[in-house]
């Protein structure tokens, strides 16, 4: 198995869904650890629980501080735990919006309701209130604007006639303890999902202007040009001709270039069988830390050196300005 995503939890009060999350961690085959448990609030149950678990703990109070300086104190902590991602669980201090900024895409959230619905506080008794036939609890990715990142994965709970916000919520956490570690588990290993891959491939080679997909000795492939006359520009390959990547083959501009790079950075790419041959070039995906930017730039060269002039041209008059 790939070695164990590190995740920092951040807590403010009792930590039942940390509980859930650390002895989640501790099935076989968890593709998580929980290396630091952080609060805001000194005493809040879950570090004791974290300690007797014997996970670190980190504590720094936000009485007094401004939103930065509290959000710097904890980063520190997180930083120095070598942590990969942070997951709220019950964190009940807004974030500032550069440190969210700068975690997008590796910090979670959990809130109970279903999202879109009931962002903020009262959740609750907004859903009962409304007369909802069920409220529940969603996970998200952590975007500045509060509780609107993009929802991962949602549980729901049907409300009782006779149900308070109490008696609902009461329902909603043994709910949420279900969700939140599996929600945790796919994310962090949604790098080596396939089909996260694919689709993350395709969202970026079917922006290109002029292109369609079209599959090819099996595989999704993206094509420039029209129907009848286009060329390919991208393949997906997961784990072909016995390879052990996932990857997005490219076009190098030369066999010297394409050499040059795999054994520079052989984390980074490889010369796949066959294509290789003819100048196609391997973008390792399923590994840490995958940079979007850099296949999406390298998915417009490989388009630009197999579009038809008329299309390269509008590019280059776009880059003018
Ligand atoms: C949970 O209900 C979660 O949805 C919300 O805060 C609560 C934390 O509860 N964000 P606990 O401390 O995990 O019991």
């Amino acid at each position: 198995m790939a070695e164990k995503a590190k995740i920092a939890v951040y807590i403010s009060g009792t930590g039942t869904n940390l509980a859930a999350l650390i002895y989640a961690s501790r099935l076989a085959d968890c593709p998580y650890e929980i290396v630091l448990v952080a609060s805001n609030v000194e005493g809040a149950g879950g570090l004791a629980l974290a300690e007797l678990e014997g996970i670190a703990t980190f504590t720094h109070s936000h009485k007094g501080v401004s939103r930065e300086q509290q959000d710097a104190a904890m980063e520190a902590a997180v930083l120095e735990a070598r942590a990969d991602y942070i997951v709220l669980a019950g964190y009940m201090r807004i974030l500032s919006e550069a440190f969210v900024a700068r975690w997008e895409g590796r910090m979670l959230n959990i809130h109970p309701s279903l999202l879109p619905k009931y962002k903020g506080l009262d959740t609750f008794a907004r859903a009962i209130e409304a007369g909802d036939s069920h409220a529940g609890s969603s996970v998200h990715i952590v975007t500045p604007e509060l509780d609107a990142g993009e929802v991962l994965a949602q549980v729901k709970v049907a409300i009782a006639p006779a149900d308070t916000a109490e008696t609902l919520a009461a329902r909603v956490k043994p709910a949420e303890h279900q969700l939140y570690p599996r929600a945790v588990a796919d994310y962090v290993s949604r790098g080596n999902d396939p089909d996260f891959l694919y689709a993350k491939v395709r969202e970026l080679a079917l922006a290109l202007p002029e292109t369609h997909e079209r599959e090819s000795h099996g595989s999704p492939g993206f094509r420039v040009g029209t129907e009848k006359t286009g060329k390919f520009f991208a393949h997906f390959a997961n784990q072909h001709h016995g390879e052990e990547h996932i990857a997005v083959l490219v076009k190098t501009g030369s066999m010297d270039e394409l050499l040059n790079l795999v054994e520079s950075q052989p984390e980074l790419y490889f010369k796949p069988a066959y294509y290789g041959a003819s100048g196609w070039i391997g973008l390792i995906l399923n590994r840490r830390g995958v940079d979007w930017d850099h296949v999406g730039e390298w998915l417009q060269r490989s388009w630009r050196a197999t579009a038809p002039a008329k299309l390269t041209k509008l590019l280059d008059a776009a880059d003018q300005f």
